[in-house]
This record gives C-alpha cells, sequence and structure tokens, in this order.
C-alpha cells in the first residue's frame, strides 16, 4: 500500500503511542553473527515521568473524627463543631448545640434543628419540644432543673437546620456522627434515649424505628432505647402508646442506674 507523507507520519506516530521504539528493517537481521554487543539487552527504557501527585480532596469525616477528639470540654467541642464546614451552614440562622445540664443521667438525642430551634438556638423549643417536656416531665425530669439528678440534657444529630426542614442525609449523619459521640462522652450519660431514625442511624447504625423502638442496644458505650420521635407523635397520636411504654421502661432503667 502507498502512503503519502502525511499518512506515513500519522502510522508512524501512532505506532510510537502503542509503544513501538524499534524501526525493523525489511531485510531479517542475524543478531548472533553481530557479536555480543549487539545481543546485549538494552538498558531499561526509564518508566514514564510518574503523574504529579495530587492530595486527595480532604474527608469531611476524618475531619470531624480529628476536630471531636480534640474537644477536651463541652465548650471546646460546641466551637470545633461551630467552626467546621458544612453546606447546612450558610441556610442556617443560628447553631444549636445543646439544652439542659450536662452530667444528667439522661441524654435524649434528636434529629435536627426545626424553624423554632433554629431562630432560638436551642433544640426541642417548637412544639414537638414541648410534647417532649410533658413526656419527660411524666417520668420526673426537667430539663432547666440544676440538679442533674433531676434534669436531662438534650442535643441533635445535626446542629443546623437542614433546608426546609427535611430529614438529614445519610452523609450529613456520617460527617456529624464523631461530633454526636464525643458529646455523648464528655456529656457523660447513664442512659440514652433515641429518638426516631436520624438519632438511629448516627448512634445504632440502623433505623426502622417502628421496628426497634422499646429495645434497649448500646450507644457510645451505654444503655439506648430507641423510641418514637415526639414530632412523629404528635402526628400520629396513637402510638403515643407504645411511646409510654418506653418512657416507662426508661424510668425504670433510670432508677436502677
Ligand atoms: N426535632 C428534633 O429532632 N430536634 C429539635 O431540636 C427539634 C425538633
Amino acid at each position: 500500500m502507498d502512503l503519502d507523507l502525511l499518512h506515513a507520519r500519522a502510522a508512524l506516530d501512532w505506532l510510537l503511542e502503542l509503544g513501538a521504539d524499534e524501526a525493523i528493517g525489511e531485510e531479517p537481521v542475524d543478531r548472533y553473527a553481530l557479536g555480543e554487543a549487539a545481543r546485549a539487552p538494552k538498558a531499561p527504557v526509564p518508566p514514564p515521568m510518574a503523574a504529579p501527585v495530587v492530595a486527595p480532596p480532604s474527608d469531611p469525616v476524618a475531619t470531624a473524627r480529628a476536630l471531636a477528639d480534640g474537644a477536651r470540654t463541652l465548650p471546646e467541642l460546641a466551637a470545633a463543631m461551630e467552626g467546621f464546614d458544612c453546606d447546612l451552614k450558610p441556610g442556617a440562622r443560628r447553631f444549636v448545640f445543646a439544652d439542659g445540664t450536662p452530667g444528667a443521667p439522661l441524654m435524649v438525642v434528636g434529629e435536627a434543628p426545626g424553624r423554632d430551634e433554629d431562630i432560638e438556638g436551642r433544640p426541642f423549643v417548637g412544639v414537638a419540644g414541648q410534647l417532649l417536656d410533658r413526656m419527660l416531665a411524666a417520668i420526673g425530669r426537667d430539663r432547666r432543673d440544676p440538679d442533674p439528678a433531676r434534669s436531662v440534657y438534650i442535643a441533635n444529630v445535626l446542629p443546623w437546620r437542614p433546608p426546609g426542614n427535611r430529614r438529614p442525609e445519610q452523609a450529613e449523619i456520617d460527617r456529624w456522627r464523631p461530633f454526636l459521640r464525643r458529646h455523648i462522652e464528655l456529656a457523660a450519660p447513664k442512659v440514652l434515649l433515641i429518638t426516631g431514625n436520624s438519632p438511629a442511624l448516627a448512634l445504632l447504625g440502623r433505623g426502622g424505628i417502628t421496628q426497634i423502638r422499646g429495645t434497649w442496644m448500646e450507644a457510645v458505650g451505654r444503655p439506648a432505647l430507641p423510641s418514637f420521635h415526639p414530632g412523629y407523635l404528635l402526628r400520629n397520636p396513637p402510638a403515643k402508646r407504645e411511646a409510654w411504654a418506653d418512657l416507662l421502661a426508661l424510668k425504670a432503667r433510670l432508677a436502677a442506674s
């Protein structure tokens, strides 16, 4: 086949790209007849220049873990959380850390701030929060009581309000989990009340609250009771019956602890 110069050049470039590094002549070459030097293996071809090492994009979960582990007190943890980069931050008004009395034997873990919490900067202050307060009062707990023995400590999985009060996404739960775990360690409750699917996903690694509610589990080294979220109870009043059974189990466990 006759090739014009342009096509011959393109074919050669293509062969070079495939790795050809030697031109073979039309006639065979007897390399034994040429002597030792011609048969000696060629110097190894240096590998192509290594691609520049690109730093992996920063891992937000690893960053959260490092920040959380570095916090030695609740105020330090709050500062680390408030400074942590998060897509929710620009759309939220207030950082919502916790309420109640650190050191109380009971810690309630909710989902995320809603509209009222976003305005006030405290968890569970809207209608769901008012129901939660009544539920806790029924087992002798009040978040405003300065005596830890009668008080309760309250926090959420997320400290920033998700837009439109949507549920936290799994990636958000994963990102904030190290902070929540450290929060529990520093607040040091004896028992956890896990309200709804988001805190169950964060602390128990599973949702399905209707199946798991009322079953004692373990989270961050302490007994944890999953139960319905007060917001769910407002929408489904018949479920209050099961929630009441959970509260009584919680009360008994606290009395024994
Ligand atoms: N629901 C939650 O889970 N947390 C709040 O703080 C308010 C409503």
